[in-house]
């Protein structure tokens, strides 16, 4: 034991977090253009589909096999009491019209874990869509309706980031305000 904890992310596993944003944001482009009739990037989106899902797996890896993954986790999905009550009075917050304090480790987390969830089911039906051939038009169904959430999704994380740096924002742990403010697992 050195006494060390493993804070940050391999270099290999950055390169894994970049590419699942690169990819799935192509796909919810690409699909989203599908369905108003580009019907030509469909090879493009296929093909972008294998890539998100190898940097989705790579994630997964990293989130449940490294110790700073599973830091990273119990941020991402509010299991503790202390976490799902930020989340809360994030909710209030943003329904009586403020900003909240430390929206990455509560709503903002929550949104980003459903995002991963969303990312991960709709990669597993597009996959199955491409390789099966029955049942189409069910899991297509299901496909155009996980991708919308997670268009959703996106467009809340986009806007949860922003908001988090905004000049003179600070970015802590309200329930934790004494710890570093760098963030361990990330
Ligand atoms: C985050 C990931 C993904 C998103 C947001 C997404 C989004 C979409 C959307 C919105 C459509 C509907 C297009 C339409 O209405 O014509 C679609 C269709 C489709 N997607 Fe995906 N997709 C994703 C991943 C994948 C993956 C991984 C594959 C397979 C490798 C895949 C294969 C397909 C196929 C085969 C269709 C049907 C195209 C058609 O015949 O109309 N998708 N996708």
């Amino acid at each position: 034991m050195t006494g060390t904890k493993p804070r940050r992310r391999h270099i290999l596993f950055l390169i894994v977090l970049l590419g699942v944003v690169v990819t799935v944001t192509l796909q919810i482009v690409s699909g989203l253009a599908m369905a108003f009739g580009f019907l030509s990037l469909y090879p493009f989106h296929v093909a972008d589909g294998f890539a998100a899902a190898t940097f989705l797996a790579g994630e997964w890896v990293w989130l449940l096999g490294t110790p700073a993954g599973r830091i990273a986790i119990a941020r991402l999905f509010p299991i503790t009491t202390a976490a799902r009550r930020l989340v809360i009075e994030h909710l209030t917050d943003l329904e009586h019209g403020r900003i909240p304090e430390g929206l990455r480790f509560g709503l903002g987390a929550l949104v980003e874990g459903l995002f991963l969830a969303f990312a991960t089911v709709t990669v597993g039906v597009g996959l199955l869509l491409v390789t099966s051939s029955s049942s189409v038009i069910i899991l297509l169904t299901l496909h155009r309706s996980l991708a919308f959430g997670l268009t959703v999704l996106w467009c809340l994380h986009t806007a949860f980031t922003v908001l988090e740096r905004l000049p003179g924002r600070r970015s802590v742990n309200p329930s934790n305000e004494h710890c570093d403010s760098r963030h361990p697992g990330e």
